[in-house]
This record gives C-alpha cells, structure tokens and sequence, in this order.
C-alpha cells in the first residue's frame, strides 16, 4: 500500500468535486489501486466562505507557501482556475520535482512549452485530462491507444456551458441570460463565463487537443475563435425551418502540412449526429488514418465528471513517478490554414421593394458566391427578411459581398453570418 500526501489548489465547484470522489471511492481507489491518497491541505481565498461540502477547517489555508514548504505533500492538483498565480503555483510545483494534476486549459494552452520543459527537467509529471471535454478520457485516448495512426481531422463540441445554453435557447426558447445563470448555478461555467460565451474556453482546449492530435503545437493565436454572443432566437427558429442546428463547433485538420484549427457557431443538419449532442454534453469525431472514425461522448462539464477525470489524473501520477507520458511533437515546421473554404447563412434585413432580392443575389455572384437556398420573410413597415445558405466560399469572397451589401441603398442592416457544416 502506498501513502500519497496531496495538497488542492482550488475548493469551488471542481475542488469540491475531487473532495466527494475521494469520500465516496477512496476506499475503492485504495483496495483496487493499492493507493491511499489523503488530502493534506487545501489552498483557498477565503478560509472563511461557506463550502459546498464538509470540509475540515484544518486543512484550509490561504497562504500558498504552507503547501509549497510543506514536505509531507507529494502531488499538487490544481483547480483555481485563471492564468495567473495558477500558472506560477504549477511552475513552482513541477520545478520542486513535484507532479501537477490540473484542469486550467487557458494554463496548459498558453504555456505549454514552458510547463513541459520544467516536467521534463525535473521528472515530475504533468496531468491535464480535466482540461479538456470534463470526464471524456480523449487526451489518454490519443496519446496511449491512437499512436498507430495520423490523425487527419477532429470536430466536437467542447464547451458544455455554450451547449447548454443553446439546447435550452433552441427547444424551450428560453433567453440567453436566464441560460447562463443556470449554466452557472449548475458548476458547468467558468469563474468568468466570458471565457465560454466568446469561445475562448474552447480555443483553449482545441488548442491542446489538435497540439496532441497533430504533434504541432497549435497555439492559441492560431485558432479562429467566435462566440456564441451574437446568436439570436431568430437565427435558431430560421435555423430550424431550414433543416439546421445551431452548435458552437471545434473543428481541427491537418493536410498537405498545413493545419487548420477554429472555434465558431455553426448550423449542422438536424440529422447531424452531433445535433444530438445535448445539454452540458460534449463529444467528439476524430478521423484517424487506420482508425477511421471515432466518437466519444459524455458529460464535458461540471463537478462530479470533472473530477472523475482528475482522480485518476492522481491515480496515475502517485503510480507513475519517474514514467510520465509526454507528447513528443514532430520537429518538422508547419503553417496554418486562413483561408478555408464554408458554406455560409446570411440573413439581412431589407426594404421590401421589387428587385431587391435579384440585387442581392448579383452582389454575391459577382464575389463568386453561389447560393443554395433563399427564404424571404416579410416583417412589415416596408421591410423584408432575406435569408441565404451560400455554397462553399472562402471567408474573402462572402467578406467582399457583404462590404458591397452593407453599402447598398435597400439593405437595412446584415443580421448574421454564419457558417455551414453538413
Ligand atoms: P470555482 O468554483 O470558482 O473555484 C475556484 C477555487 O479556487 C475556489 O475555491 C477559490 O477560493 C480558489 N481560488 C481562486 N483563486 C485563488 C487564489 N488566487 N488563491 C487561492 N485560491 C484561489 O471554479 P471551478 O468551476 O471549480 O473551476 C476551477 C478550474 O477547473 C478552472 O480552471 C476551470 O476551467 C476548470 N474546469 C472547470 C470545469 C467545470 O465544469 N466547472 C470543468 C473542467 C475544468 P474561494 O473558494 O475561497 O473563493
Ligand atoms: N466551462 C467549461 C465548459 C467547463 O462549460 O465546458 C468544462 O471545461
């Protein structure tokens, strides 16, 4: 049997998580694993603020020096959340050979290198599975059972926080504030939920798994990202009168050397496997060269998944000092894909006068874009609703039809872009 001294950094919602886990299945954990964890002290802000679950005051502090000075403890896991001082604590923590389990993707996504470098120099092991979909096992999976294959391409929903709040805007027409309050309420958001809403949670964590899946590391300045922010009732009711859902989608290639990584809404059939894909879901296709498809899917979000993914983070870091497993990423340089090509939904607003719609559609032809379909609605005073699904465009080419509409005299405003995955 052996005896692990493990100090938590964080005690919200994740914290509080890894606390019940332990509770509930430590017994199982040590019987099974022949590993005892105890959990030695437990950095917080606030000593004093009401805890979600019991936990022995004792074992609080809020000086982060009591953990790093303190020699019973053997393996730190961090979930604090926020780039800074959690980065710093990580740093610190694998320079003094100490092995970090964490869920921070923005960390991880931001200072990979550096992070690995320090883990490599001093043996300690570094475990992020948490960090990416909650508890689906896809960074184990590629990195321990997809070696025999390239993979080519992967798509999923990755943020359980935006899926929710566009399941519940789309089949109970709810509105997008009440969604996220109870996104909140229900542990699946960030400590700041701009991080989900405007897709940099998901770029985040694209930005690891396409760094794993593709041995290059795909920093997060080379992810396309948008959010969800501008998606309205109006974009989801057309959406569905023409066949489609609204997803916020992570899609990553790698072709011809080049990889292409973004991180945007997008309409998929409502046959679409993944439109199935509900709640605080998340999943996610990969295409490996052997392979073929793959799908995982489960709970992407909130306090017992999180934490399911972060014990055995542990279990694996008390069983493996000294062996840890690190991707070693290809030496040859790649580029990134800018310039992909998308369908597109278009929808403006314009008056309603014969001859518009033809005006419209010329625009888009003389930028190369043609269409798939067309809806008109008309919405009174004069006006008319113009909805299009273009054919595959390059962003260039629908950028310069919709410079040349905004400057025409009958359309009123453009409403939204959107792009297309069938
Ligand atoms: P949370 O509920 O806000 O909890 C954060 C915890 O960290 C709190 O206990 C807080 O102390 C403590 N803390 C924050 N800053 C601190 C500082 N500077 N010094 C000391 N303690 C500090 O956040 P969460 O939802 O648990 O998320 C934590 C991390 O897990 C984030 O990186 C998040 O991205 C990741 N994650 C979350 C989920 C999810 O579903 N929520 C899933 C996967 C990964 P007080 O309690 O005293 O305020
Ligand atoms: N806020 C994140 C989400 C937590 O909603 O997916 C899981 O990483």
């Amino acid at each position: 049997m052996k005896k692990v001294g493990l100090a938590l950094l964080g005690a919200g919602t994740i914290g509080s998580g890894v606390l019940k886990v332990l509770k509930e299945n430590g017994e199982m954990i040590k019987n099974r694993e022949g590993l005892e964890i105890e959990v030695r002290r437990i950095l917080v802000r606030d000593k004093n603020k009401k805890r979600n679950i019991p936990v022995d005051p004792d074992l609080l502090t809020d000086k982060p020096e009591e953990i790093f000075l303190d020699e019973s403890i053997d393996v730190i896991a961090e979930f604090m959340g926020g780039e800074m001082p959690a980065f710093q604590y990580i740093r610190d923590a694998l320079r003094q050979g100490k092995s970090v389990i964490t869920a921070n993707k923005e960390v991880i996504a931001k200072h990979w290198d550096e992070l690995e470098d320090e883990a490599r120099k001093s043996g300690a092991g570094l475990y992020f599975e948490a960090s990416v979909a909650g508890g689906i096992p896809i960074i184990k999976s590629v990195r321990r059972s997809l070696q025999a294959n390239n993979i080519l391409k992967f798509m999923g929903i990755i943020n359980g926080t935006t899926n929710f709040i566009l399941t519940r805007m789309s089949e109970e027409g709810r509105d997008f504030a009440d969604v996220l309050a109870e996104a909140q309420r229900l542990g699946y958001a960030e400590p700041d939920p701009t991080a989900d809403v405007e897709g940099y949670d998901a770029r985040y964590k694209l930005s690891i798994l396409s760094t794993i899946c593709f041995r290059n590391r795909v920093a997060v300045d080379n992810i396309y990202c948008e959010g969800i922010t501008k998606i309205s009732a109006d974009d989801i009711e057309y959406a569905r009168q023409l066949g489609f859902g609204i997803k916020l989608l992570a899609i990553a290639k790698k072709q011809n050397g080049k990889i292409e990584a973004r991180v945007h809404p997008t309409f998929i059939p409502l046959s679409h496997p993944l439109y199935a894909v509900r709640d605080s879901y998340n999943a996610i296709y990969i295409e490996g060269d052997m392979v073929g498809n793959l799908m995982f899917y489960g709970r992407g979000a909130g306090d017992l998944p999180t934490a399911s993914a972060l014990v055995s983070d542990i279990v694996t870091a008390c069983q493996n000092e000294g062996a840890h497993h690190r991707t070693r990423l290809d030496e040859e340089a790649v580029a990134f894909e800018k310039d992909w090509k998308d369908e597109y939904y278009l929808r403006l607003v314009v008056s309603d006068k014969p001859g518009v719609l033809a005006e419209i559609a010329g625009i888009l032809g003389r930028h190369n874009v043609s269409l798939d379909s067309v809806m008109q609605k008309l919405r009174g005073n004069d006006k008319a609703t113009l909805i299009f699904i273009t054919h595959e465009a390059h962003e260039d080419w629908i950028n310069g039809a919709l410079t040349e509409m905004r400057s025409h005299p009958s359309v009123i405003s453009v409403e939204s872009v959107i792009r297309v995955e069938r």
